[in-house]
């Protein structure tokens, strides 16, 4: 069983749900009377974005971008390669980034260049998960779910070598399983 891998739960299934309703009350809220476009990062932000939108009680639509970072490791390089673009032209639109986690913030800083020389109206950034403490670039977070510490977590989305996705909860895993790091 793939929750035999897991050394520790770090935010359980439970934690999880409580918080994203928060959350999806917040922006319902801070978007009142406007219709955001979440855009989401796939695979892993999936998760976490079909649960957040459920707790929206306002318009919304969804857009997705896929983008890698070279290699298939833990490590991020910063250097990020767009593999599928959004469909939707964002010029003037009310965007709302929704990430699983963020770390060195490369890949988010990257990405917010991109699409804030799209000229949106607004742009923001909502992660379900925040880890400070490897960060390079400074990042503007509007909504965060949970600052964890510095471990490797995998599950509701987030993957170690694409396996992990399915578990539904935050957890690190055993150490031995992690190659290189
Ligand atoms: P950053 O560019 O260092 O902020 O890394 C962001 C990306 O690295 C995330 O979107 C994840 O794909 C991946 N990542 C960073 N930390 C973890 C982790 O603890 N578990 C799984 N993936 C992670
Ligand atoms: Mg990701």
């Amino acid at each position: 069983m793939l929750s035999n891998d897991i050394q520790e739960i770090l935010v359980s299934a439970d934690q999880i749900q409580h918080r994203v309703k928060e959350l999806g009350e917040a922006i319902s809220r801070d978007y009142q009377d406007k219709e955001p476009i979440l855009v989401s990062i796939l695979k892993g932000a999936v998760f976490f974005l079909s649960d957040l939108a459920r707790a929206i009680s306002i318009h919304i639509s969804l857009d997705f971008m896929a983008i890698s970072s070279y290699g298939d490791s833990q490590k991020t390089s910063g250097v990020v390669r767009i593999l599928k673009d959004l469909d939707e032209i964002i010029t003037g639109r009310e965007v709302l980034i929704v990430e699983d986690i963020i770390d060195t913030g490369l890949t988010l800083r990257y990405l917010l260049n991109n699409l804030e020389a799209r000229k949106p109206a607004s742009l923001k950034i909502c992660t379900l998960l925040d880890k400070p403490f490897r960060r390079i670039v400074k990042l503007p977070i509007a909504y965060q779910g949970f600052e964890i510490p510095d471990k490797f977590v995998v599950g509701y989305g987030l993957d170690y070598k694409q396996r992990y996705r399915n578990l539904p909860f935050i957890g690190v895993l055993k150490p031995e399983l992690l190659e290189d790091r």
